[in-house]
């Protein structure tokens, strides 16, 4: 299946379908990974250009191998390496990439609607690997992937996102993905770090963690911003843990299926303890892991793969 549009901008963008078959998708290439040669020649001949304009970890190493993996051409260049330090505007940089006709970009940008502004101009395919405090889609797929494979469904699951959710790209695609998917979602978080519109998300919003965490299936710990967050928007760090850290003594206490997730980077210590964050119940490296497969899913489908992706 192709997905209905060229580029990948959000999950406001796609239908609870396409979702599916994205993951579905994914499920195929977990397959491939698990080979003593885990590569498959679906995009051979086509080159993926990965444009990170803030730092990453997982998400540019896992499009980088996603490429890989999928025998695409994999080029690279960051903030520090660019012209972009000299002072090159986004669309000289997106004229450049034109010319140089590649098939997908990848990017990641501080500015909301940067993947937006390049896929209007570029006839590549664009995925957005993290749009300011937008969106970045690709980590709610990988999460709702591991969810699926985790406990077996994500309809009528009832998922905590906890911590500052205001600041979060990864909370908004991942309120839009498990709400399409028919899970009921939690939002849990000093009143500071709480966007104005949860509500109308569809969401449930608590201020107690210990009012909530006992009733739900999975909790989706996130990193608190201070990047983002300009001004304290909450007392301490220390403050922050006790009232709202996931504590071994608050999983402890909640049900023993309970799935601990973190799209990291982790604070240790500030919002989640290391013990949780190591427990048999987190699943923080399945994420990681499944975000590869995730990825090739979504180049592999809009690069329109032409072969057996398994061949
Ligand atoms: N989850 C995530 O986006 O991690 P990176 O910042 O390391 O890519």
């Amino acid at each position: 299946m192709k997905l209905r549009t060229k580029d990948l901008l959000g999950i406001a963008d796609l239908t609870r379908e396409e979702i599916v078959a994205i993951l579905d998708q994914g499920r195929t290439f977990i397959e491939v990974l698990d080979r003593a040669i885990p590569m498959v020649p679906a995009l051979r001949g086509k080159t993926i250009v990965n444009l990170f304009f803030e730092p990453s970890t997982r998400t540019a190493t896992s499009f980088g191998l996603a490429a890989k993996r999928l025998s695409a051409d994999s080029v690279g260049f960051s903030l520090s390496t660019s012209a972009v330090s000299k002072g090159e505007t986004l669309l000289d940089t997106a004229r450049n990439i034109e010319a140089m006709k590649v098939d997908g970009v990848v990017i990641r940008h501080s500015m909301a609607g940067a993947p937006h502004f390049l896929a209007r101009r570029l006839k590549a395919f664009v995925v957005n690997a993290g749009d300011g405090r937008h969106e970045h889609p690709t980590q709610a797929l990988l999460d709702a992937f591991t969810i699926r494979e985790t406990l077996g469904r994500i309809d009528g699951l009832k998922i905590l996102i906890l911590g500052d959710i205001a600041n979060s790209r990864v909370a908004r695609s991942d309120i839009l993905a498990f709400t399409k998917l028919g899970a009921r979602v939690y939002l849990c978080a000093p009143p500071t770090l709480l966007p104005s519109d949860a509500e109308a998300l569809g969401c449930e919003v608590f201020y107690r963690l210990d009012h909530v965490l006992n009733e739900v299936n999975v909790v989706n710990v996130l990193r608190l911003q201070l990047e983002r967050q300009g001004r304290g928007l909450f007392p301490t760090q220390r403050e922050y843990h006790q009232l709202y850290g996931l504590t071994r003594e608050r999983v402890a206490k909640a049900r023993k299926d309970l799935v601990v997730m973190h799209p990291g980077p982790m604070n240790r210590g500030v919002e989640i303890d290391a013990e949780v964050a190591d427990s048999a119940q987190s699943v923080i490296l399945n994420q990681v892991r499944n975000g590869v497969a995730v990825r090739m899913a979504v180049l592999y489908m809009l690069a329109g793969g032409e072969v057996d992706p398994k061949a």
